[in-house]
C-alpha cells in the first residue's frame, strides 16, 4: 500500500555520502566560422551523492543538455573538471534517456531493450529473461514481440525506459524524458519511474521544463541560468517518500517550492532581457 507521504522526510543524509558525480567550474565555449566566440557554460558546479535524485530546470538554451553530454562523456571537457566515480566520464555505467524514444522500428520491443546487453556480449537466454523482467516492471508484459509502431507513445517511452534501465546503470541521466507525452501519460510515467527509483535508489540527474515534475520526483532541484549557463539556485525537497502524486500538488510545501523556483526562473528571464553584460 502506498503511504500518503506528505510529511517531511526524516532522513536527509544522502548529501553527506561521498559525491559520485562532481562538476567543478565547467566552462564551455563555441567559436563560429567568423571566429565569434559564444560562452555556453560559464562555470557550472554540482555534486551528486550516491542514490540522490536531482533535477535541473532552466530556460531553453541555457545548456542543460550540454551539461548532461559532459557528464556522460560525449563532450570532451575544455575547462574545469568533471568526474564520475572519481574518474573522467565515460568509464562508469551511465544510462541516458532522451525525449525521443529512439527505438529501432525494425526490432521488436524485446530486441530493442536487449540491444545494450547484446553489444556487451550477454548470452541470448539471459538477455531475453532480463528484458522480460524489465518490461514487466514497466507494465509491458505481453508486448515483448511487438514492434515499436504497434505501441502507443507512452508505451514506447516505457520501452525506452526499460532499455535505459536494463543494463542496471549506477547513474541515470535523463533529458526531458517525459516532455513529449500528454499530461495523463506523463503523470503515469512519473509514478512508474518514482516507483522504480524507490526500489533501486539509483543516482539520477533529470532535466525537465516541468517544475511540478522536478519537485515531485527529486531530492533537490537545481536552477540553471542562461548565457552562460551556470547553477543560480538550489532547492531541497524535504518531502518523505514514497510520495503520493495526487496529493502532492495540494501540499503547502510543494506550492511554496514551486513559487520559489518559478521566481528564480522569472528573475533570470528578466535579467536576460535587460542583458547581463554592459
Ligand atoms: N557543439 C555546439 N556548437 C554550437 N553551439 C552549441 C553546441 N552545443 C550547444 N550549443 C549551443 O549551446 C546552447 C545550449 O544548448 P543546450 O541544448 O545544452 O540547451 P538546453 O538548456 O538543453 O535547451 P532546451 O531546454 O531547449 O533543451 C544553445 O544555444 C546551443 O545552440
Ligand atoms: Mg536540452
Amino acid at each position: 500500500m502506498t503511504k500518503p507521504a506528505l510529511s517531511l522526510a526524516a532522513d536527509r543524509d544522502s548529501r553527506e555520502r561521498p559525491a559520485i558525480v562532481t562538476v567543478e567550474s565547467l566552462r564551455f565555449a563555441v567559436t563560429d566560422r567568423r571566429g565569434r566566440r559564444t560562452d555556453i557554460l560559464g562555470g557550472v558546479d554540482l555534486a551528486l551523492s550516491d542514490g540522490e535524485f536531482v533535477s535541473i530546470v532552466g530556460p531553453s538554451g541555457c545548456g542543460k543538455s550540454t551539461l548532461l553530454n559532459f557528464i556522460s562523456g560525449l563532450l570532451p571537457v575544455q575547462a574545469g573538471r568533471v568526474e564520475v566515480f572519481g574518474k573522467p566520464p565515460g568509464s562508469g555505467r551511465v544510462g541516458f534517456m532522451f525525449q525521443s524514444h529512439g527505438l529501432m522500428p525494425w526490432r521488436t520491443i524485446s530486441a530493442n531493450v536487449e540491444l545494450g546487453l547484446e553489444i556487451a556480449g550477454t548470452p541470448r537466454a539471459e538477455r531475453r529473461e532480463r528484458a522480460g523482467a524489465m518490461l514487466a516492471e514497466m507494465g509491458l508484459r505481453g508486448f515483448e514481440d511487438h514492434f515499436p509502431g504497434e505501441l502507443s507513445g507512452g508505451m514506447r517511452q516505457r520501452a525506452a525506459l526499460a532499455r535505459t534501465l536494463i543494463a542496471d546503470p549506477d547513474i541515470i541521466l535523463m533529458d526531458e524524458p517525459f516532455g513529449a507525452l500528454d499530461a495523463q501519460t506523463k503523470v503515469f510515467m512519473q509514478e512508474l519511474f518514482a516507483r522504480y527509483w524507490n526500489n533501486h535508489r539509483k543516482t539520477v540527474l533529470f532535466v525537465t521544463h516541468d517544475l511540478s515534475e522536478a519537485i515531485a520526483l527529486s531530492d533537490r532541484v537545481l536552477v540553471m541560468g542562461a548565457r552562460p549557463g551556470r547553477i543560480i539556485a538550489e532547492h531541497d525537497v524535504p518531502l518523505a517518500r514514497p510520495r503520493d502524486f495526487d496529493r502532492l500538488r495540494s501540499h503547502t510545501l510543494f506550492n511554496d517550492l514551486y513559487e520559489r523556483i518559478w521566481a528564480d526562473l522569472r528573475r533570470e528571464a528578466s535579467a536576460g532581457m535587460r542583458g547581463r553584460e554592459p
